[in-house]
């Protein structure tokens, strides 16, 4: 397709090492320790049960976002045209993994570029925010969102991620001003995630003074990134600087929670180690508005489209039951349920 750079070789392995090895986090995400108040008279038919929303001024079948992940290979481009399809069939939103790639080598355009087939969706463009100290600047931002015709970029946070990595890119100085400045000159909404670590309330804060209009905590419980590096190292001495971030972050329901208080009309995505409807709808009760999954969107997407499919179809209907069994006919009903610990 063209030509191997570092970027699309790190792109491919990990890939390759989130699909063949463990990448759990050692934290938990906190869900497991929730359980819904049960209504037993929830005075609903479950087939009028309804798990539509909007975000950002888009209307989605259900809450449901494929986060982030890939692009910039030929195999990445093949796993995007598929998540993208399965979105389009099923109304869900879709992350495109970061596009830094195709900027630096515009014929990776293409395996990024996804609207032909997913007209409708909620799409999302991606850019590591690091990347503002590494030459790219506010047109780039623009052209990202341009290439694939998004709806809103996301900026991820990785500063750990890039710390481990041994190519990292580890000069986060003075980002808070590029990213307002980026915020100023773009027309689409820019919104702030993280990799798996997590967003503190405080962090959400500054960002949401600099004009980041929407926030994904990306928090820890999940996918770890520490654990791809972990698998990535070229020598023991790299793997046991990021075996020693196996247990960092701030787990998913901790950073829903602080950044939900923070910014309580905030547009706000929940992910980070999120595996089924359940989990779904108790981040709706602690205030998400959308919730992620990744990595279980890449198994699916490596089988089939009808397996990515599938398992929206699945994790939809565990949403719907959850709403019927908490007595909530729609999700802003559910994020009024009841959640109380698992003693
Ligand atoms: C990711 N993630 C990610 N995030 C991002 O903002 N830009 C990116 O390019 C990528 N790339 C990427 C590749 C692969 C293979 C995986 C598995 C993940 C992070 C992702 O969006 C998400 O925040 C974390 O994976 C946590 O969610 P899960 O996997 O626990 O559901």
């Amino acid at each position: 397709m063209s030509k191997v750079t570092p970027t699309s070789r790190r792109k491919a392995d990990h890939i390759q090492v989130s699909l063949e090895r463990e990448v759990q986090s050692g934290l938990r995400t906190g869900l497991d320790g929730l359980r819904f108040e049960h209504n037993a008279l929830p005075e609903l038919n479950l087939r009028e049960v309804d798990t539509r929303t909007e975000f950002l001024g888009k209307k989605l079948s259900a809450p449901i976002l494929i986060s982030s992940m890939t692009g910039g290979t030929e195999t990445a481009g093949k796993i995007n045209q598929v998540l993208a399809e399965a979105a389009q069939e099923t109304g869900v939103a879709l992350g495109l993994g970061s596009q830094r790639a195709a900027l630096e080598q515009s014929a990776l355009a293409s395996s990024f570029q996804v609207r032909n087939i997913a007209p409708d969706i909620l799409l999302f463009a991606n850019l590591g925010a690091v990347q503002l100290n590494y030459g790219l600047d506010v047109e780039a931002c623009r052209q990202a969102v341009d290439m694939i015709e998004a709806d809103a970029l996301i900026l991820h946070l990785n500063a750990l991620q890039e710390a481990l990595q041994p190519e990292g890119n580890v000069d986060f100085s003075d980002l808070l001003r590029k990213i307002e400045k980026v915020c100023e000159g773009l027309d689409s909404p820019v919104i702030i995630k993280e990799v798996g670590w997590g967003l503190s309330a405080e962090v959400a804060l500054r960002l949401a003074d600099a004009g980041v209009a929407a926030f994904d905590v990306a928090g820890a419980g999940g996918t770890s990134w520490a654990m791809v590096e972990m698998h990535r190292a070229r020598n023991r001495s790299q793997a046991n600087i990021a075996a020693a971030f196996l247990e960092w972050g701030i787990p998913t329901v901790e950073s829903l929670v602080q950044v939900r208080q923070a910014l309580p009309n905030a547009p706000l995505i929940a992910s980070g180690g999120l595996r089924s409807g359940v989990d779904i709808a108790k981040c709706l009760a602690l205030g998400a508005d959308l919730a992620g999954m990744a990595l279980p969107f890449l198994q699916g997407a490596v089988e089939s489209k009808q397996a990515v499919i599938e398992a929206i179809h699945e994790v939809t209907a565990v949403l719907r039951t959850c709403m019927f069994a908490t007595g909530s006919a729609d999700c802003s009903a559910l994020r009024q349920a009841k959640l109380a610990p698992i003693k």
